[in-house]
């Protein structure tokens, strides 16, 4: 019997479960396209035929998919996940969905027998590569303890943020703050192209002062050198950003930030940048500002 089974061989999935792997787990992976299984299969690891599959044949079954109408499908679909659970199987969801979604699948997992982890992960392709995700971990203590060594194999470090549904609460909180930031980001740029300053000299103005960060000076040289491949997608940041916006109206937290970042994101996609990265806000406002990026 395999150790884990792991669903969602994407961007961010791929990595992942290449790292349990390095880390000795004994790995069963599925993914709903089976191009994406292919690598794993060539390397000699096992593949599900449906996460009903997965779920019959592992005790804990790590999950990250696109957003919460996927995590609903792959745990309800016939052939689902819920169709195979039994009393000790775990479902560590950690794909950055809404609470409200965590609450519902954390439902249906305990409804059918199982226990759930809520576990979404802080960090892009590149630390999932390495293995330096923040693991946001919570749900029961012992049912997060017994799943930490496979959360550390994907993530340094793993953090316990209390009760199921804080963990997506914490990757929300992260993500509004990496919206707000990138929006305000790429709007300052604007402003200093369309008042004829250069990137590189305002890049070295922010590298050198309090706003000097990884994600300014990363996402800064990608706008520079004109690099809009998706490590994070403009359409992913918008619906964080949307998430975190129907929490906070929840709860009653003001976000009037946010609520402005994620227009900025809407208005991106609109233009076609939905699947660009994250940076690709930039495009809009460099248009509608009529400056290029580029020097002249
Ligand atoms: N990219 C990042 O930097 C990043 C960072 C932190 C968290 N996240 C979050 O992690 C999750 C995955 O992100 P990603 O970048 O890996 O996305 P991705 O590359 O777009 O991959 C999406 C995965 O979800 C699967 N999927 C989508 N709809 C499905 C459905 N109805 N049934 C079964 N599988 C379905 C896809 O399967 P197919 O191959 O069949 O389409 C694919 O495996 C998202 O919630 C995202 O917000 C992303």
């Amino acid at each position: 019997m395999a150790d884990v089974g792991f669903i969602g061989l994407g961007a961010m999935g791929a990595p992942m479960a290449w790292n349990l792997d390095d880390a000795g787990f004994d790995l069963l992976v599925y993914n709903r396209s089976d191009d994406r299984e292919d690598p794993f299969e060539s390397a000699g690891i096992e593949t599900g035929a449906s996460p009903r599959d997965v779920a019959e044949r592992v005790d804990v079954v790590c999950l990250i998919v696109s957003n919460g109408a996927a995590v609903e499908a792959v745990l309800e679909q016939d052939d689902g996940l819920l169709a195979g659970l039994d009393e000790g199987t775990t479902v560590v969801q950690m794909s950055t969905i809404g609470y409200d979604e965590t609450m519902a699948a954390a439902e249906m997992v305990s409804e059918a027998g199982g226990t759930f982890v809520d576990a979404p992960v802080s960090g892009t392709v590149g630390p999932a590569r390495e293995g330096t995700l923040v693991g946001l971990a919570s749900g029961e203590e012992s049912a997060v303890e017994d799943v930490w060594p496979m959360l550390e194999a994907m993530c340094e470090p793993v953090v316990n943020c209390g009760e199921t549904g804080q963990g997506t609460n914490m990757k929300l909180f992260i993500n509004l703050l990496l919206g707000d930031a990138m929006g305000a980001f790429a709007e300052a740029l604007v402003f200093g192209r369309k008042n004829g300053l250069d990137l590189d000299t305002m890049q070295t103005v922010v590298d050198n002062g309090a706003l000097d960060c990884p994600l300014f000076a990363g996402k800064g040289e990608l706008i520079a050198d004109g690099d809009y491949e998706p490590r994070f997608p403009v359409d992913y940041q918008f619906k964080d950003l949307s998430l975190a916006l129907d929490r906070a109206g929840d709860v009653g937290a003001p976000l009037s930030q946010t609520a402005a970042a994620r227009e900025s994101f809407s208005a991106a996609r609109a233009q076609g940048h939905g699947s660009e990265d994250m940076t690709a806000v930039i495009k809009h406002l460099a248009e509608t500002a009529d400056v290029s990026l580029a020097e002249e």
